[in-house]
């Protein structure tokens, strides 16, 4: 089978890759406009960094596996068709700052229409409001040339920084067809075994298909709204002593509530968590359900006040002033193992501290890239080294949870660093104890701070 992706970005480049490791018997290609993009799938300086992708990129690019500029040739040939386009916040007309922008979704549809003379299946991995399949099924079959589509909706689950290995052992795997129609059962079944591949058949969901494009927005919702809900207690926590750390554990060892996604930080980042919320929201108010909308609303406003309220910390407890003073900020990928920075929690706080004319320097390991793009506009500078990014400065402020933050030598950092000396701990990673022994004033995330200071 010749099986295509339609947009070569943080989705579609490793999921193909991943389908072509273990469906070597299908000819993989991926296609995307931006020539640029494509040059570096093809080339040893892939346009993301995920560990463990250069290894699977290598292992079958050339093999069965093709990145090409040319969407119309890999829509000709292609049997099966996952779209992974992006799906962003749409920034003007109506639901403007809320809705999905669905353009390059309807461009892709318009595309496959042109250029099928033969039946296809075609599948979002976007992540879409739910109903879209609708609309790219109408366009699709408009002024029929008698070409049959099966629109399939299979969102994608995985997260950056762990995308490998989420998609080649996926918690599920969620088809959503038609199941009324024998061409859609077909399709449906055709989906499954590309994944059984690998996928143990019990880990493949089927479901009708705005179920499944429900179920995205949904399972995004729940996450943030972990994250929101433990930040709020984290702000609970800074007034009265608990530690945030220590609830998130006795809460998480509840099987009912579960470990996972109660990790106190600055807030959460990425280009899907708040634009996904946003999305829901925008969907509850164009069905009239405005407290359902107000609900949803609140996960993402809550998060905005977590990432002011972390910024503000940092200018009260350096006495109201940051006017000139060295500032490191420490990660700006929005989580670790990713160079992403979209919607980076860093680069938020960094705005802040900018207004405060602060005398800025960023440093990451793998983000730097990205954040000189986002930050183009700004005056600041950029280290990837945290001993030279620290030389004179007299504060730290961790955003990202990169795990060589939290064994560098800061007895030699603190000796560089202007006194008293700060740390901001927004990921709570560092060994607070430790560093409040070597002399720093320590202020993590929802917890009691280690300062000589009286604090406010
Ligand atoms: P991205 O911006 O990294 O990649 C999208 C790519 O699509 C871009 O390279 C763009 O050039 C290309 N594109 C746009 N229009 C095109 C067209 N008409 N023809 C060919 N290529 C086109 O986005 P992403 O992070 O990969 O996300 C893609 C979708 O997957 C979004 O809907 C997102 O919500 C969803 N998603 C993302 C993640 C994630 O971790 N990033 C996880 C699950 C789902
Ligand atoms: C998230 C979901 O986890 C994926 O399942 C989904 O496919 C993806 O969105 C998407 O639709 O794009 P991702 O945004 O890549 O994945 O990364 P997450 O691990 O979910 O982290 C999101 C943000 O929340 C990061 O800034 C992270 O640092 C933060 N976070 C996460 C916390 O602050 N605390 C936690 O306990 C967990």
């Amino acid at each position: 089978m010749e099986i295509l992706g339609i947009g070569a970005g943080y989705v579609g480049g490793p999921t193909m890759a991943m389908i072509a490791d273990k469906c070597p018997e299908h000819r993989v290609t991926v296609v995307d406009i931006n020539e640029e993009k494509i040059a570096r799938w093809n080339s040893d300086n892939l346009p993301i960094y995920e560990p463990g992708l250069d290894e699977l990129v290598q292992r079958v690019r050339g093999r069965n596996l093709f990145f090409s500029t040319d969407v119309d040739e890999g829509i000709r040939r292609a049997d099966m068709i996952f779209v992974t386009v992006n799906t962003p916040t749409k920034s003007f007309g109506y639901g403007s700052g809320y809705a999905s922008d669905l353009q390059y979704w309807e461009l892709t549809a318009r595309k496959i229409k042109e250029n099928s003379d033969r039946p296809k299946i075609v599948i979002e991995k976007s992540t879409v409001p739910v109903r879209t399949a609708a609309a790219m099924e109408r366009i699709l079959h408009s002024e029929s040339n008698g070409v049959n589509f099966e629109v399939l909706s299979s969102p994608e689950f995985m997260a950056e920084g762990t995308a490998v290995r989420d998609l080649n052992d996926p918690d599920r795997v969620l088809i959503g067809g038609r199941h009324d129609t024998e061409t859609g059962r077909k399709a449906m079944d055709a989906v499954v075994d590309v994944f059984a591949n690998w996928v143990p058949r019990e880990r493949i969901i089927c479901s009708n298909i705005w179920s499944a494009e429900l179920s995205k927005l949904t399972a995004n919702a729940f996450l943030a709204q972990r994250v929101s809900s433990i930040n709020a207690i984290s702000a609970l926590c800074e007034k009265t002593e608990a530690d945030v750390n220590e609830v998130a554990l006795a809460i998480g060892m509840d099987d009912r509530i579960g470990s996972m996604f109660l990790k106190p930080s600055v807030g959460f980042g990425g280009s899907c968590f708040k634009k996904d919320l946003l999305s829901l929201v925008y969907l509850c108010e164009s069905y009239g359900l405005t407290e359902q909308a107000e609900y949803w609303h609140q996960v993402v406003k809550m998060n905005e006040h977590q990432m002011e309220r972390f910024a503000k910390r940092v200018i009260n407890q350096m006495f109201n002033t940051l006017a000139g003073k060295r500032i490191v900020i420490m990660g700006c990928a929005f989580k670790a193992d990713t160079g992403d920075t979209r919607e980076s929690p860093g680069l938020t706080v960094a705005r802040y501290l900018l207004d405060e004319r602060a005398d800025l320097v960023l440093s990451d390991p793998k983000a730097l890239e990205n954040a000189r793009i986002d930050m183009a506009d700004a005056p600041v500078r950029y280290i990837e080294d945290p001993y030279e990014a620290a030389q004179g400065a007299h504060a730290l402020v961790v955003c990202t949870e990169w795990a060589q933050y939290r064994d560098l030598d800061f007895e030699a950092i603190y000796a560089a660093m202007n006194k008293p000396a700060f740390v901001f701990d927004g990921r709570n990673i560092l060994k607070h104890e430790e560093l409040f022994e070597i002399g720093f004033h320590v202020f993590p995330i929802g917890k009691k701070a280690l300062t000589r200071f009286e604090t406010s």
